[in-house]
């Protein structure tokens, strides 16, 4: 299959219909007095909309430079740290809860960061509406929620159809490269990954990938390690 032609699992708007079992709760938790200033101060210059369509990456960033989406950075420390230590590459995070938008506009700002932006809405939807296909370097997601409970595993981001949907925004070469502390989700994360159309498993089949020196420790890693979890990667390949 060439780049441009549609995968067959992939119809935008047949996923916006059907999927209604959402991957997050709107957590409660105001904003602080900072993270709020941060919004109004700096959305003007990070913060992107869905409402506005599909993105121009020349446009938004200046540069021809390969794109990065974080689903889900979480207070967006260790998206930030990747921002940083990587100037010549542009990120763009895409996250629910509002005080971490606001954290990550604040440090963007302080960082003097001009290769990352920022949405504030279900992943999902922006990349139906926003993000290109075929037009990933990358898309990470670093422990998502892990819905524990069997009765809620359904609701666990990670399904052969969002498998598809990430295929369809990558590059071929391009990697879905996610993480998570919860040993279960691993598993089902391997499981669906490795039945998944037109991916390679980097780490070869069946393996979890080796943390790269690339990947900060997140938030929730810290947590997971805390509580004495374990911590696994997973980085997939657009083959095809
Ligand atoms: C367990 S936290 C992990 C945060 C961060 N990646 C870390 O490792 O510290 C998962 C995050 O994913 C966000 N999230 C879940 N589903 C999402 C979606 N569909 N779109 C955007 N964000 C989502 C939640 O709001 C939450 O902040």
């Amino acid at each position: 299959m060439s780049e441009n032609e549609q995968i067959p699992d992939h119809n935008p708007e047949q996923a916006k219909k059907h999927r209604r079992i959402r991957s997050f709760v709107v957590r409660a938790g105001r904003m602080t007095e900072g993270q709020q200033r941060a919004y109004e101060e700096n959305w003007a210059e990070y913060g992107l909309d869905a409402e506005a369509g599909m993105l121009d990456y020349q446009a938004l960033f200046g540069n021809q430079g390969p794109v990065t989406v974080e689903i889900g950075f979480g207070m967006g420390d260790s998206l930030i740290e990747m921002a940083r230590r990587a100037p010549d590459k542009n990120f763009i995070g895409i996250e629910v809860h509002p005080p971490g938008v606001g954290r990550l506009l604040a440090r963007a700002k302080e960082e003097g960061l001009n290769n990352i932006r920022v949405y504030c809405e279900d992943a999902i939807e922006v990349l139906a509406r926003c993000i290109p296909d075929s037009s990933l370097a990358g898309a990470q997601l670093f422990f998502p929620d892990p819905w524990h409970k069997k009765r809620h595993n359904k609701r666990r981001i990670v399904q052969p159809e969002f498998a598809q949907t990430i295929r369809a925004k990558l590059t071929i070469g391009g990697v879905f490269h996610m993480a998570t502390d919860w040993e279960p989700y691993s598993e089902h994360m391997m499981e669906v990954m490795s039945a998944a159309e037109g991916y390679k498993n980097q780490a070869g089949e069946g393996q979890f990938s080796p943390q790269p020196d690339f990947r900060p420790v997140t938030k929730f890693q810290k947590r997971g390690e805390k509580l004495g979890h374990g911590v696994w990667d997973l980085m997939f390949e657009r083959i095809s």
